[in-house]
């Protein structure tokens, strides 16, 4: 099976997390692509546009044809991540075995998670996982086995299909 992992905004705990799901996924075929803005705004730029509800900003395309599974791994940013909106909206996802991770610092997130399920769904993908992951987790012994346990879970879920 081809996988895909997208991520965005991701700093060393985000590129934590992609290390594993790279890994448990290392006998597929596996590529990975960072989102793009196509324009940058700068910390306070982006943190002003976050508050923003639906706000979207132009991603550079992504082919998703010819994966089996594709993970999106995004920060949790004030309301919504106007470059993940722009990346939902902007892509053709009907029929995307998509799993959702979402990396935040503080606080709750499921409804934020939420929001972006509904979104994603809306435009056609099946929505295979999601997970949650606060940064002060990835410190702790057991994280990777989450992680990858997460991987297991969705991909089993799709060879199931
Ligand atoms: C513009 C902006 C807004 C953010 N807003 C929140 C927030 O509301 N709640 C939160 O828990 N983390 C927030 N964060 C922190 C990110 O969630 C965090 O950077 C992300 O989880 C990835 O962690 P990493 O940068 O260490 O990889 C924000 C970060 C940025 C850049």
């Amino acid at each position: 099976m081809n996988v895909l992992i997208l991520h965005f905004g991701m700093g060393r705990s985000g590129s934590r997390i992609l290390e594993y799901v790279r890994q448990r996924h290392e006998r597929d075929g596996v590529k990975v692509v960072k989102l793009e803005p196509v324009q940058e705004h700068g910390f306070y730029g982006w943190l002003a546009r976050s508050f923003v509800p639906g706000l979207k900003v132009s991603v550079k395309p992504v082919d998703l044809a010819g994966y089996g599974l594709v993970y999106l791994l995004a920060p949790k940013w004030s309301y919504n991540c106007p470059p993940i909106n722009g990346f939902i909206e902007g892509h053709e996802l009907r029929g995307v075995n998509l799993a959702l991770i979402v990396t935040y610092t503080k606080g709750s997130v499921s409804g934020y998670m939420a929001r972006m399920v509904q979104k994603v769904k809306g435009k056609g993908a099946n929505v295979l996982g999601m997970l949650s992951i606060k940064k002060e987790e990835i410190l702790s012994e057991r994280f990777g086995e989450k992680v990858q346990r997460f991987c297991t879970s969705v991909a089993s879920h799709r060879l199931a299909e």
